[in-house]
């Protein structure tokens, strides 16, 4: 069933779980994800990113994610990851995504609270929820020119209380697409966020935790756990296995078979992690 981000991260973050949010990019990667959260009993975010809606267009994309949603067993969230402006949320927001991330991190805090708000009244108003982010999650790929700095208390307090947001993203030691699980979680630094704010927390660039840490993790206030590259691994390296094991295989569908499982298996597993 199609349920928006508040309706599952108010729990989550109550109890000794968090909710996997995972970008997905397609059909082969939206059926194993659910699949594995059915087979979990869990709720799930589905997350679309920017390169995802330029790959495939929201008017393809959305009704895809919306079907998978409401034909599943489980609670399931559609949601826009990581939305550059005003523009992009609401696109999600009225081809019918049930929540929105906007990402003003990278503006002073000044600004990020006025465009931050000025989107969550709009989803607000639309029965939608909303995510933002305080501090800022850097990259891995030193191409990507996107600062990273931890997300400081004083700031998040503000930001949540002058925003109205649902839950708040914030940046306390990870990196998005590690392809390792090397990042280390400043633990205090966390402790110290939850203390001054009442709604749920998310963390990004989850891939590159290890999976004690994102044990750990599931049993603070953190109701959603952003897991990408991990999956991408799973469904790549199993393609190109399968690709070098059968070289004159050129039926896609047959070629995906494998890979398919192997997303399936991945999130399985992270749901483990995470309490399910
Ligand atoms: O917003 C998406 C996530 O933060 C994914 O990060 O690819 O490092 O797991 P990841
Ligand atoms: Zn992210």
């Amino acid at each position: 069933m199609l349920v928006t981000l508040k309706q599952i991260a108010d729990e989550a973050a109550e109890r000794d779980y968090a909710v996997p949010a995972f970008n997905i990019f397609g059909y082969e990667d939206i059926i194993p994800v659910v699949r594995a959260a059915e087979e979990k009993r869990a709720p799930v975010i589905l997350a679309a990113n920017i390169p995802a809606i330029q790959h495939m267009p929201l008017a393809y994309l959305a009704p895809l994610m919306l079907q998978a949603a409401k034909s599943a067993s489980v609670p399931v969230c559609v949601h826009l990851d990581h939305g550059k402006d005003f523009q992009s949320c609401s696109d999600a927001i009225e081809n019918g995504f049930s929540s929105v991330m906007y990402d003003g991190s990278q503006l002073s805090l000044e600004e990020n609270i006025r465009r931050t708000k000025e989107i969550a009244d709009y989803a607000h108003q639309r029965g939608i929820s909303v995510e933002a982010e305080i501090g800022s999650v850097g990259y891995s790929d030193p191409s990507i020119a996107m600062k990273h700095q931890l997300s400081d208390p004083d700031e998040v307090e503000q930001f949540v209380r002058e925003t109205g947001i649902d839950a708040v993203a914030i940046s306390v030691g990870t990196v998005h697409r590690m392809e390792t699980q090397g990042a280390s979680i400043d633990f205090d630094l966390l402790e110290r966020i939850q203390s001054r704010v009442s709604i749920p927390l998310v963390i990004h660039g989850s891939s590159g935790v290890p999976d004690d840490q994102l044990r750990r993790l599931a049993s603070y206030r953190v109701a959603k756990i952003n897991i990408g590259t991990a999956l991408r691994m799973a469904f790549g390296n199993t393609l190109r296995d399968e690709m070098e094991q059968k070289p004159k295989a050129f039926d896609r569908i047959s070629l995906f078979g494998r890979p398919m499982t192997a997303v399936q298996e991945a999130a399985t597993k992270k749901f483990s992690i995470l309490g399910f």
